[in-house]
């Protein structure tokens, strides 16, 4: 077994992964949360260990488990604490993979207790959160690799572009909302994959688990440059 280890691509090397939605509390009964199911973080982390990686697999609420018993999987509920996670172990990671769908507002105050209903209108103040890549961009070396995702509905290889270049990655994977059989629920998707220099990558619609064996093998190209 060891000897077939050594071969693996991702032999010794340290990914950390993030997955799944973030939920911020309004009061101790009511969140803010969103639509992601965890399916691509989790076949990140699946793919990035079959190929020998130390996987840490930052995960927000998600019902979602993971095939190999070597992730180490750190559980967070909302953005503050999957990025307090991140800087835990963004140093030690030699890639770092932004898979999850980060709240990017919070409740500005939290309600120590259910609030009741009282008037017709109510409204919650918000306010935004911290952006984890974009902090890790920061904080990025030269021997690191960092992927971000980037959602989006309309000009999409535009504001993917834009946002590679402002959190500083190596590489972004465009999800487009306009595919069908891609988003959130499903076990498909179909993205396009841009680097620094801006070369794209656009695959067919595929299995959630092949997207994630691409994702992996551009990351392995990376690491070895
Ligand atoms: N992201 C993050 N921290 C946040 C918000 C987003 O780390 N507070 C990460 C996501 O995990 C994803 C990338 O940033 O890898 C892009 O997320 P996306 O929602 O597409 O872009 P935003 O920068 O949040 O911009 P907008 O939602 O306005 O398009
Ligand atoms: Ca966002």
């Amino acid at each position: 077994e060891a000897d077939i280890r050594k071969k693996l691509p991702l032999v010794n090397k340290k990914v950390l992964v993030t997955a799944g939605p973030t939920y911020e509390a309004i009061d101790p009964v009511r969140f803010i949360g969103n639509h992601s199911s965890g399916k691509m973080g989790f076949a990140l982390a699946d793919e990035l260990a079959s190929q020998g990686a130390d996987v840490i697999l930052v995960a927000g609420p998600t019902a979602q488990k993971s095939e190999y018993k070597s992730i180490k999987r750190i559980d967070v509920t909302s953005a503050a604490e999957m990025l307090d996670a991140c800087l835990e172990n963004f140093d030690s990671a030699n890639a770092c993979i932004m898979c999850a769908a980060v709240a990017d507002y919070t409740p500005a105050h939290v309600a120590q207790q259910k609030i009741k209903k009282t008037e017709d209108h109510f409204n919650i103040e918000l306010k935004k959160t911290t952006d984890i890549l974009k902090t890790l961009g920061q904080q990025k070396r030269d021997d690191q690799v960092l992927v971000g995702f980037a959602l989006e509905t309309n000009n999409e290889e535009q504001h993917a572009i834009d946002k590679l270049k402002k959190k500083n990655l190596d590489l972004i994977v465009l999800n487009s909302l306009n595919d069908s059989g891609a988003g959130f629920k499903s076990d498909t998707n179909k993205v396009t994959l841009i680097d620094r220099q801006l070369n794209k990558t656009t695959f067919e619609l595929k299995s959630k688990a092949e997207v994630a064996n691409d994702i992996c093998l551009a990351v392995v190209d990376l690491l070895n440059k």
